[in-house]
């Protein structure tokens, strides 16, 4: 049976370092606070005028240069991300052009922080039926654009970044074994961006009353996120008759330390097999889990034959996951 595997790898940050001290400074908050509270010591910050199809095309780059393959090669491109460059077109059809890619189809998928995992089950379900070979996914943010910086609820937590991978099809062992997508719209007001679409269309108001930046009521959404990730990493284990142990590498959303190792422990994994980079990326949404896996493939956590669950979680509310023998 076919399947769709992940052949490489990519991912780009930002040259431009914030640390906690430097939120010291601009916010009433602090390092001991940021990080006893979500883990997070320093995020990457894009320049004035970089945006997410910029980062997305460095991260694409890099896959495809581990791939071996050129923009020429590439089927359907589907980007993740809820910070777009503009409303349309897609970011995914911006990156199409810089990549050359002209025979690949575009599209984008918002799920917010869930985005990659429900863009990688697009694209597994593409190559799975057969019409397409070779799919490049992609989950890029610059949600620092859509932070209020002077709410210290949420302007310490997030950063930007992009990573990618490029799937195609296969007959092996390896592959991605299945994904599990999830969403409940009730849960909407915990965490979104009120403006800027058609129910507050942009307007001098919308600006003033700060619509346009991400509103979140972390304390609620953290209860959920616990109760949330442990029931899915047990649908996603069970559905492949597996146990925790047998996993050899947890890549979960980075989105909050505490939120990351309650589900470990309710798993009973051992933290050395949970993939962590929030401390020097903060949550980077869309693009979390894509940049960890880069990481782990490119240091050798990840070997082939392992099992490896990614696993996310975010605004709509979103959660999915994925597991992967690689
Ligand atoms: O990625 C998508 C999904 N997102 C998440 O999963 C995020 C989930 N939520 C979280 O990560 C956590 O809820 C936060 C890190 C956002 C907050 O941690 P918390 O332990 O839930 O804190 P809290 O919101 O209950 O706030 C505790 C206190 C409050 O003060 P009072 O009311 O107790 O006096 C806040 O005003 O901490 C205060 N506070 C801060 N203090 C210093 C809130 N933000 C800050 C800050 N610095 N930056």
């Amino acid at each position: 049976m076919v399947k769709a595997r992940i052949i490489a790898t990519g991912s780009y940050v930002p040259e431009k370092v914030l640390t906690n001290h430097d939120l010291e400074k601009m916010v009433d908050t602090s390092d001991e606070w940021i990080t006893e509270r979500s883990g997070i010591k320093e995020r990457r910050i894009a320049a004035k005028g970089q945006t997410a199809s910029d980062l997305a095309c460095e991260a694409s780059k890099a896959a495809l240069k581990q791939a071996g393959l050129k923009g020429g090669d590439i089927d359907m491109i589907i980007v993740a991300t809820v910070s777009g460059d503009m409303p349309f077109p897609s970011t995914a059809c911006l990156l199409q052009k810089r990549l050359d890619a002209k025979k690949a189809a575009g599209f984008d998928v918002n799920a917010a922080c869930s985005g990659f995992l429900y863009a990688l089950s697009v694209g597994e379900s593409f190559i799975k039926s057969g019409a397409h070979k070779r799919v490049l996914v992609v989950g890029t943010e610059v949600l620092s654009k859509f932070v209020d910086w002077e709410d210290r609820t949420t302007c310490v937590l997030f950063g930007d970044g992009a990573g990618a991978v490029v799937l195609e099809a296969a007959t092996g062992d390896s592959g991605i074994l299945s994904t599990h997508l999830h969403s409940d719209g009730n849960l909407w007001e915990l965490l979104n961006i009120p403006g800027g679409g058609s129910k507050n269309p942009p307007s001098k108001d919308t600006v003033k009353e700060g619509l346009h930046c991400i509103k979140m009521k972390g304390n609620e959404t953290f209860k959920v996120a616990v109760r949330t990730l442990e029931a899915l990493a047990t649908e996603t284990l069970k559905h492949n008759k597996l146990k925790p142990a047998q996993l050899t590498a947890f890549i979960p959303h980075q989105a909050n330390l505490r939120i990351i190792k309650a589900t470990a422990e309710r798993l009973s994994l051992p933290m050395d097999k949970v993939v962590v980079n929030l401390d020097r990326y903060g949550n980077t949404s869309a693009a979390s889990i894509p940049i960890a896996l880069d990481e782990a493939v490119r240091t050798g956590r990840i070997r082939t034959g392992d099992y490896v669950l990614l696993e996310a979680f975010g605004g709509g509310l979103t959660w999915a996951s994925a597991l992967i023998r690689w």
